[in-house]
């Protein structure tokens, strides 16, 4: 049975309780694999109190998962020396690899990478990976800075670098309905397409996460990388294989051709200045709903409009990419209102794919109804899908970087968003009340 270290830096905080020790489990449980659980974290705990406070109500652990805790802050240069006894000592000489997830504020990355490479890597013919997750920098310049940071420990082969959207079922259907639908595919460019609209609304706020949240914003939290992720799947060219190499340079070409065009509504929340008053910033011009018009360079998207939408605190949470087709010239019934075609993924809650079509209304002199074709993937099979961090957690031991985005995809991401910023720096920030549809409504 195959063996794994995954040593989670920040053992004790939001990611590693709710979302990362759930998925390991599963993933012990359903794949067959042993897995050795580190935590690491300021706090003392002993490994049954820290295997208890993973635990709570929710599950327990397999007997495949020895969890242990191991005490360090990450603001001390020395504090991991000691790391690689421990964990040569907790394996037994009985590991195929390990995985280093670092869950902690990136301020803290410069002395954990450095550690970490000095002393914690498995010798040679071993895997060491490691996975970060954002924010990556806050505009090119620090990702860049970042970027050199952990490349000096660490080769290209071995950064996992994670977006959680691209774990999601229905970013992961894109290509799939894509390409193995000619109709779709034939018809995938600007000559038919009007408008691409993506909406991530959600109906939670900031909750603890202020700190981080009032110097961050809507636009770099969700559009530098979520919803800049799911338009490159939309507006890339059929990649040649689906190694990752090749799938990463599409997505990057296609970033890399988008342009923001100047049109964008920015919101915030009634009662958000509240909020950023704790951090000392009771005049907060963060933005905490953006909707953003842009288009593409490329050829096959000439004219065809962009709309990516996302918002706190909103009416409802929804996710969803919205393909609007051009209303042709009338074929045929011309005195007959029809509507354009419409393809709808859905993201969340739901994973609906609609196809929106006119049909005649039966027993009717030509009335047209507008209905749609819908089907549910993940209803119809039932299917047991891996939960977010699940999936990216056994792709990353199976070394399947297709699910996570790479350097140059970042890079673009970070031009797009540094000049969206630039030139919206003085717009209006229109307040918004709490459950409603957002300003742009
Ligand atoms: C995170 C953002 O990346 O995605 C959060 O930092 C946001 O602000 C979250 O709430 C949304 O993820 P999901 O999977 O709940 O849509």
């Amino acid at each position: 049975m195959k063996k794994y270290t995954i040593v989670i830096l920040g053992g004790t905080g939001d990611l590693a309780v709710e979302k990362l020790s759930p998925s390991i489990n599963n993933i012990a449980e359903k794949k067959g694999i042993e897995i050795l659980l580190v935590g690491i974290g300021r706090r003392i705990f002993s490994d049954n109190e820290y295997k208890a406070m993973l635990e709570n109500s929710k599950f327990r652990f397999s007997k495949k998962v020895n969890v242990k805790y191991y005490q360090a802050g990450f603001d001390n240069k020395n504090s991991l020396k000691d790391l690689h006894v421990f964990l040569d000592k907790e394996e037994k000489g009985k590991s195929d690899g390990r995985i280093f997830y670092l869950a902690t504020s990136h301020v803290f990355f410069k002395n954990i990478l450095e550690q970490l490479s000095k002393c914690c890597f498995h010798k040679e013919g071993k895997i060491n990976r490691i996975v970060i997750e954002k924010p990556f920098g806050e505009d090119l310049k620090s990702y860049n800075s970042l970027n050199r940071l952990i490349r000096k420990h660490f080769s290209e082969e071995q950064i996992y670098r994670v977006d959680h959207y691209l774990a999601k079922e229905t970013i992961e259907n894109i290509l799939v309905l894509r390409m193995s639908n000619p109709f779709l595919e034939r018809t995938w460019n600007s000559d038919f397409i009007e408008k691409i609209n993506i909406t991530v609304d959600e109906k939670k706020g900031i909750g603890r996460r202020i700190e981080y949240y009032d110097k961050t914003g809507a636009i770099r939290d969700m559009v530098q990388n979520h919803l800049l992720q799911i338009l490159s799947f939309i507006l890339m060219k059929p990649p040649k294989t689906t190694i990752p190499g090749d799938v990463h340079a599409e997505k990057a070409k296609a970033i890399k051709k988008v342009y923001f065009t100047g049109k964008a509504f920015l919101g915030q929340y009634e009662g958000y200045a509240e909020e950023a008053r704790k951090t000392g910033n009771p005049n907060s011009r963060t933005e905490t709903f953006a909707e953003l018009t842009l288009k593409s360079n490329d050829k096959n998207w000439k004219g065809t409009t962009i709309n990516l939408r996302t918002g706190k605190k909103l009416k409802k949470k929804e996710a969803k990419i919205e393909i609007i087709y051009k209303k042709e010239p009338c074929l045929l019934y011309c005195n007959i209102d029809t509507n354009p075609n419409k393809l709808v993924l859905n993201i969340q809650p739901e994973q609906d794919v609609e196809l929106c079509i006119n049909t005649k209304t039966p027993g009717s002199e030509f009335e047209i109804t507008h209905e749609s074709l819908a089907f549910s993937p993940t209803k119809k099979f039932d299917s047991d899908a891996p939960q977010n961090y699940e999936l990216l957690l056994w792709e990353c031991i199976k070394g399947n970087k297709t699910l996570f985005i790479s350097d140059i995809e970042l890079k673009e991401a970070w031009k797009t968003v540094d000049d969206i910023r630039h030139k919206i720096k003085n717009n209006k920030i229109i307040t918004y009340k709490e459950g409603s549809e957002g300003p742009s409504a």
